[in-house]
């Protein structure tokens, strides 16, 4: 059996090995799927004892997606341009760093949510491992600019830089977020919720057209959510649809199959989120 494993810390609560299980029914390919806890100073060791017994293919999940770009032999373009790995591929020299996020979001929005990102003000909340995996696939969609804000602005800058479109990309100050004006694209990239402490974001970013994307799911979307419902955004949208979206992303790299996603991301949304 071919074996895949989702890395992460923590990792237990992960849908991922439920989601390539349904995807391995669903297209008759047979594969093992398994969680894997890793802290962040064990991830190279981890990753080696998993090719050493054979794994072929595995997810990386926070907080290891910056630091498994520096462990691949090659990194696809998209990966490089987001400077984060959420997938990676045994090659024979190695591994093959891929980043999936990016496609998987921009599939959510413009398929399952039937938006249209063209020429969309967007604004981007964060600056991490997340927002560096969606950043280059919405400026590929076709977005209008994109405001990138971080609590450390250091990171936002140095997005930017790695974005390449001084003309279209502009990292801007948490502190000067009421003189941005509306936004017709708002994505929460933070993790602050999973602290419970989102900053405050004045209502005036979002009106009737606005679409409000977290890239969290559960719980943990949650606030971010809210606070888009009380400044009327149009849509709101968890990351679980972009969860079930990058994992066919991965499935279909490892196994040469796209899976159907519509009945995984029904049963997840009844079950789960
Ligand atoms: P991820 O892979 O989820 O992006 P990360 O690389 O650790 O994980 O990035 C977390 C993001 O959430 C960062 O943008 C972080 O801001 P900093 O770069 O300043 O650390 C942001 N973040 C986390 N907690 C936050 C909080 N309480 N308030 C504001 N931003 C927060």
């Amino acid at each position: 059996v071919k074996r895949f494993a989702v890395i992460g810390h923590p990792v237990a609560h992960s849908l991922s090995p439920k989601i390539h299980a349904a995807f391995g029914k669903q297209t008759g390919i047979a594969l093992e799927y398994i969680a894997l806890d890793a802290a962040p100073e064990h991830f190279d060791a981890l990753l080696a004892e998993f090719a050493a017994e054979g794994g072929l293919g595995a997810n990386v999940t926070l907080p290891h997606k910056t630091r498994a770009a520096s462990s691949c032999t090659t990194l696809t373009e998209r990966a490089r341009r987001a400077g984060a790995v959420n997938t990676l591929i045994r090659s024979a020299t190695g591994w093959e760093g891929d980043n999936t996020d990016g496609v998987g979001l921009v599939r959510d929005l413009t398929e399952r949510h039937g938006l249209d990102l063209r020429s969309r003000r967007t604004l981007l909340l964060g600056a991490g491992g997340a927002a560096r995996g969606v950043a280059p696939a919405l400026l590929d969609a076709g977005i209008g600019d994109l405001f990138i804000i971080n609590r450390t602005p250091e990171r936002a800058d140095a997005l930017a830089d790695v974005l390449a479109q001084p003309g279209r990309v502009h990292p801007r100050y948490f502190s000067d977020v009421s003189s941005l004006g509306m936004f017709d694209l708002i994505i929460n990239a933070t993790s602050a919720a999973r602290d419970a402490a989102l900053p405050t974001l004045p209502v005036a970013l979002a009106g009737p057209r606005t679409a409000a994307v977290d890239l969290s799911y559960g719980e943990v979307a949650i606030p971010f959510l809210a606070w888009a419902h009380a400044a009327g955004a149009h849509d709101r949208i968890d990351g679980l649809g972009m969860l079930v979206e990058q994992a066919a992303e991965s499935f279909q790299r490892w196994h040469g199959v796209r899976p159907d996603t519509d009945p995984c991301f029904e049963f997840l949304r009844e079950h789960r989120a």
